[in-house]
């Protein structure tokens, strides 16, 4: 009989892992989320069952804890890892740091160890473009260097993908890709599931969303007189199912490969966008004005960071797809519905 190979994805209930668990599972894979929902809603798998058709596999377990984990590497037959479960908020990792290093450390530590007692030979980590801090010049290819981290989150990052190249140089038997994701925005287009941040969001799109409803006063961009062409900061803003798409590509190529190995592979667009160029966007595929001001600038800001994706595209054969509009129209569509369904349901 046939064992049926699953692929783990731990923090498969959050943002950018259930909409992984989409495009896996379109793409013919059964993945297992491995989520304690500390920073996520069980309802989004409702929507992910919708988009997919199937019946999604859930453990609420903390990925942290070895003896929990270790019994679900018994019960199921992981050929592949996705490991997403993390904390990101920058802000918060400089007032908790030991939460952070804590949790996105040995959250890895524990899969790792679990992936050489149980032999998984493919491993891919969540990074970020927040390892290069701020670059001297944009694009930045994987080679560009890697800046002391000034906030933990960054920190946690770059010790991770250190952890990761130690132990393939060790010898382990595992194949590891790196993606350094620059900036995820948007949501699944059907509305379903998209990105829910807890408390205040410190990102701009659901920040810009919010306000948009009236559930927060008015958006502050911090910063004109930056350097870029509208003086307000630029970064590459990718889609989430096209960095959802990127995860699929990446581990079809682990799988492919033959020998222990550690890559590294940025997923953006390739393009900057402003601040300033996102909100003119929400005005246009929103049809309305936002309410927003000028602020000093935030100290921490990068001023301007986007990808080079030669090597996604070589590597990987993956690209970006959607567009700038997409993205912020399927933000603000999510946003809505979310916001409709939560009320009705409450
Ligand atoms: N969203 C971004 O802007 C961004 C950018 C670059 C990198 N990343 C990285 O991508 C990954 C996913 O980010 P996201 O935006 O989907 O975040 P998210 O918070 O929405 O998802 C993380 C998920 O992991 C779960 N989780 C965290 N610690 C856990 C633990 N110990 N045990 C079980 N579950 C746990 C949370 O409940 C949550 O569902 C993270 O590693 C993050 O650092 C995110």
């Amino acid at each position: 009989m046939n064992q049926i190979e699953y692929i783990l994805i731990t923090g498969g209930a959050g943002y950018i892992g259930s909409h992984t668990v989409v495009e896996l599972i379109q793409h013919g894979k059964t993945p297992v989320i491995v989520d304690d929902f500390r920073n996520a809603d069980p309802k989004i798998l409702r929507g992910v069952e919708e988009i997919s058709g199937n019946q999604v596999i859930c453990e609420r377990v903390d990925v942290c804890d070895e003896t929990a984990m270790r019994v679900l590497f018994e019960r199921y037959h992981f050929t592949g890892i996705i490991h997403f479960a993390a904390y990101k908020a920058v802000g918060e990792s400089v007032d908790e740091p030991l939460k952070y290093y804590s949790n996105n450390l040995n959250s890895l530590l524990v899969c790792l160890a679990l992936t050489e007692e149980f032999k998984v030979e493919n491993f891919l980590f969540s990074s970020s473009c927040t390892v290069y801090g701020q670059p001297e010049k944009s694009p930045v290819t994987e080679e560009s260097p890697i800046i002391e981290a000034k906030a933990p989150y960054g920190a946690t990052k770059q010790m991770c993908e250190r952890i990761l190249s130690d132990f393939v140089k060790s010898g382990a038997n595992i194949k590891v890709l790196n993606l350094r994701y620059f900036n995820p925005i948007g949501a699944h287009p059907s509305g379903k599931i998209g990105e829910l941040p807890s408390g205040k969001p410190n990102n701009l799109l659901p920040y810009l969303t919010q306000s948009a409803l009236g559930i927060l006063e008015e958006l502050t961009v911090y910063g004109n007189d930056y350097n870029t062409l509208d003086g307000t900061c630029l970064r590459d803003f990718i889609h989430v199912c096209d960095l959802a798409n990127a995860h699929v590509k990446g581990l079809d190529w682990l799988e492919n490969q033959q020998e222990a190995l550690n890559e590294i592979v940025n997923v953006g667009t390739g393009n900057g966008s402003s601040v300033l160029e996102i909100i003119h966007t929400f005005e246009k595929v929103a049809n309305r004005s936002l309410k927003w001001k000028f602020g000093p600038r935030r100290s921490g800001d990068v001023e301007q960071i986007f990808a080079d994706v030669t090597k996604a595209k070589k590597l990987l054969k993956w690209s970006a797809q959607k567009t700038l509009e997409d993205a912020v129209r399927d933000a603000w569509n999510w946003e809505q519905k979310w916001r409709n369904e939560t009320i009705d349901t409450n």
